[in-house]
C-alpha cells in the first residue's frame, strides 16, 4: 500500500524510537520535563523568538495563538481556504468567541492591499480586527509558499495597524527548504507562529507555539484551560527533536517526488507542475468525468491511497515513508485511471 493521503501518516523511525526510549522526562505541567524544556528553547531559538510551548496538535497550537491575539468578540482576518477557518471545526468561534472574516480563496497568493483594506479599527459598535493569520506552506493552496517579501509587507501592515500577525506554520519547514529562507527570517515577520513536528518531519505527535516570553506564559494558561497540559511528555518531545535534527534537509527529496508526480500527471490536464513547490500535489478534476472520491476509491483498489479534499479536488502528498518505487506505483495507477476518465 502506498499511502499518499497525508504527510501525517508516517511511522516513527528506529532512530526516533530510540530517542524516545532514552528521553529524560518529568511532569511538564510543573515545568519539570527537561526534554520538553530543551525542545521549547531550541525551537524558539530557530525562529529568533524568546519562547515556545509544546502542544498536542497543530489545531490546538493555532487556537491558543489566536486566543492570545483576539479577545472574545474580536475579529480574525484569514483566507477563506485557511486551515484555521476550514479544518478546525469552528474552534475559533466555539472556543475563543472569535469572529472571523475572510479574504477570497487565493492560497498563498496573498494581496496585502486587500488585507489592509479589510482591517477595522476598534470603536463602538464595530468588530475590531485584532489579528491576521496566514499559512506557510498553504495546504489548500497546494503546498505553495508565501514569498518573504509579502510576509515583510504584512509585518509592516501589522506594525502600522497594531493588528497581531500569526503564522500557521504547520509546514513552514517545507517553505524553508523550498525557498531557502531561514527560519529566523520567517520568525521575524510574525508575533506568533505554530509549527508542527508531525507533518512530513515524522514525529508521531507535537506542535509548538512560538512567541515572546510574555505571550508564551499566557499560552501556557490557555493550553491548560483547553486540556492540553501533559505530564511526562518528554517522550514525545524527544521524537520532535529527533525529527528537527534529522528530517528537515531530506524534505527536498519529498519535494522532488511531488514534482515528479505533477509532471507525470500534467498531460491529463489536472495539475500545473510549475505550481508544485513542496510536497503537496492538488489534482483538479473539474475537466475530468471522475470526481475526487471516485478517483480515491479506484486508486485504493490498486493499493494507492490519496485524499479527496473537495468534490473535484484530490490531494497527493509525498513524505518520509514513500520512496521512489512508491511514487512510480502511484504514477502508474493514477495515470491509468485518469487516462480512462
Ligand atoms: C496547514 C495546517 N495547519 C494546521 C493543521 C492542524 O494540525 P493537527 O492535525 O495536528 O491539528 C494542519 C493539519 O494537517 C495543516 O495542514
Amino acid at each position: 500500500m502506498v499511502d499518499l493521503r497525508s504527510d501525517t501518516v508516517t511511522k516513527p523511525t528506529h532512530g526516533m524510537r530510540e530517542a524516545m526510549f532514552s528521553a529524560e522526562v518529568g511532569d511538564d505541567v510543573f515545568g519539570d520535563d527537561p526534554t520538553v524544556n530543551s525542545l521549547e528553547a531550541y525551537v524558539a531559538s530557530l525562529f529568533g523568538h524568546e519562547a515556545a510551548l509544546f502542544a498536542p496538535s497543530g489545531s490546538m497550537a493555532n487556537q491558543i495563538a489566536l486566543q492570545l491575539h483576539v479577545p472574545p468578540g474580536g475579529e480574525l482576518l484569514a483566507g477563506a481556504d485557511a486551515h484555521v477557518v476550514t479544518y478546525e471545526v469552528g474552534a475559533a468561534a466555539a472556543l475563543g468567541g472569535i469572529s472571523t472574516r475572510t479574504w477570497p480563496s487565493v492560497g498563498a497568493d496573498l494581496d496585502v492591499d486587500q488585507i489592509a483594506a479589510m482591517i477595522r479599527p476598534a470603536g463602538y459598535p464595530s468588530v475590531p480586527t485584532r489579528a491576521i493569520a496566514v499559512e506557510q506552506t498553504h495546504n489548500l493552496g497546494g503546498g505553495t509558499t508565501v514569498p518573504l517579501a509579502t510576509l515583510r509587507a504584512l509585518r509592516d501592515l501589522s506594525e502600522k495597524s497594531g493588528v497581531g500577525l500569526h503564522c500557521d506554520g504547520a509546514r513552514i519547514w517545507h517553505a524553508h527548504v523550498a525557498d531557502g529562507v531561514s527560519l529566523a527570517d520567517y520568525g521575524a515577520c510574525f508575533d506568533t507562529l505554530s509549527v508542527c513536528l508531525s507533518k512530513g518531519l515524522g514525529a508521531p505527535v507535537g506542535s509548538l507555539i512560538v512567541g515572546s516570553r510574555e505571550r508564551i506564559a499566557q499560552a501556557r494558561v490557555i493550553r491548560k484551560r483547553m486540556g492540553g497540559g501533559m505530564r511526562q511528555v518528554g517522550i514525545l518531545a524527544a521524537a520532535g527533536r529527533y525529527a528537527l535534527d534529522n528530517h528537515i534537509a531530506r524534505l527536498a527529496d519529498d519535494h522532488a517526488r511531488a514534482k515528479r508526480v505533477a509532471e507525470a500527471l500534467a498531460p491529463f490536464g489536472v495539475v500545473d507542475p510549475s505550481r508544485v513547490r513542496t510536497n503537496l500535489v492538488l489534482l483538479d478534476l473539474s475537466k475530468s468525468s471522475l470526481d475526487a472520491p471516485t478517483l480515491a476509491a479506484r486508486a485504493a483498489e490498486q493499493n494507492v491511497l490519496i485524499a479527496a479534499m473537495l468534490p473535484k479536488i484530490a490531494r497527493v502528498i509525498t513524505h518520509l515513508d514513500v520512496d521512489d518505487a512508491g511514487v512510480d506505483q502511484a504514477i502508474e495507477v493514477l495515470s491509468g485511471l485518469l487516462a480512462g476518465s
